[in-house]
């Protein structure tokens, strides 16, 4: 089948689920500029998501790929924390702070209870991030008839994506803004840029192969077809545009271009690719003493917070990939024109 077909969409393009800078607005906007508009729900609760595609299917029509993550949650290890805060100690001292133990909103792992939250809906397309859930739930969604996205990094995660459910799988080059999909050990060093892992994966999978990270301009959408892609997925472009929530300090960091981005591990636990700032260069960008995915942002947040009331991106992930040229404060569906090159 025709990807535009699998998807339900007229041109063969992805807008990226973005998480903390976006919501149904973008995605609404996404799809009725004729791609696949994306909701992230990796943070919300399962009334949250509900009532994100509620909103969508108001503003939308066509289809909308629902994003989780799947990765395992840890035990809290308070050794670690106690670790971590000592770390920030004097962040905390600076901006007048005291420390708390609330881990305020988690990423958390797509689960039973959400499956049953959102299989009324039977949504159209579900895409997931760090492999996928136990087999039981990939059956499950696709007992609604759902397509199944999921990002590999390498060519032994696209392999077992495409062996145990991916209908999908998308090529996430080490470009990539935002969090590496990676879900198996694998050395950040060793991982490929988007147009080699492209024609990898397209070369060995026979499921559609779809490329992301770096994708800026419709000359770079056009080589990932002609490298073997059947789509594009785009998320760096979309963060300057008119329905997304990117906070003030992000869109300066995204506008300044400065800063170059790098693959750090200290928002989170697990490596992300973001514009450079000072927490990034202070702990040195990949640091051993951060606490397991997903409980480093806990401390982070009031930090974060109190940082970015004085228009300070000091302690923000600034998620975006490498290539920034593409972005403009135009409306999505101006931005799907320029990347499609709509006349
Ligand atoms: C701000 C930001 C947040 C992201 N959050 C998510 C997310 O919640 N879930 C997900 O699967 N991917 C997330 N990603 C990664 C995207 O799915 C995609 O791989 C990436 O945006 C493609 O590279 P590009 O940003 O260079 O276009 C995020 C990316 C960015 C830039």
């Amino acid at each position: 089948m025709q990807f535009t077909t699998l998807l339900n969409i007229s041109i063969p393009m992805i807008q990226a689920p973005m998480a903390g800078v976006q919501n149904w607005r973008l995605a609404a906007a996404a799809t009725n500029a004729g791609i696949l508009g994306s909701i992230p729900c990796g943070m919300l609760s399962k009334e949250q998501v509900v009532a994100e595609i509620e909103h969508f299917k108001a503003y939308a029509s066509g289809p909308y790929n629902l994003n989780f993550f799947c990765h395992e949650m840890p035990e809290l290890d308070p050794y670690q924390q106690d670790k971590w805060k000592k770390k920030l100690a004097s962040y905390y001292d600076e901006l007048e702070l005291t420390p708390s133990d609330d881990m305020g909103i988690l990423r958390r792992p797509f689960d039973r209870e959400m499956a049953e939250a959102i299989a009324p809906y039977k949504p159209p397309v579900i895409s997931f991030h760090f492999g996928l859930p136990d087999t039981e739930l990939v059956e499950f969604v696709k007992s609604w008839g759902t397509t199944i996205l999921s990002s590999a990094t390498t060519l032994e995660e696209g392999i077992w994506l495409a062996e145990n459910g991916a209908d999908i799988v998308i090529a996430q080059g080490i470009e990539a803004g935002g969090h590496r999909a990676t879900f198996t050990e694998t050395k950040l060093e060793s991982q490929l840029h988007t147009r080699q892992l492209v024609t990898i994966l397209a070369d060995a999978l026979s499921v559609p192969v779809v490329a992301a990270g770096g994708i800026a301009s419709h000359h770079d959408v056009t080589m990932m077809h002609e490298l073997g892609a059947c789509g594009t997925q785009i998320g760096t472009c979309f963060l300057l545009c008119d329905e997304a929530s990117t906070s003030l300090v992000h869109r300066d960091a995204l506008k300044s271009l400065a800063e170059p981005s790098a693959v750090t591990n200290v928002f989170s636990g697990r490596p992300a690719r973001g514009i450079e700032n000072r927490l990034m260069i202070d702990l040195n960008f990949i640091n051993e003493d951060v606490p397991t995915f997903p409980y480093a942002s806990a401390a982070l947040t009031p930090l974060r917070a109190a940082a970015e009331k004085q228009g300070c991106g000091d302690f923000s992930p600034l998620w975006a990939g490498v290539n920034r040229q593409g972005c403009m404060e135009v409306s999505t569906q101006e931005m799907v024109e320029h990347l499609w090159n709509v006349k």
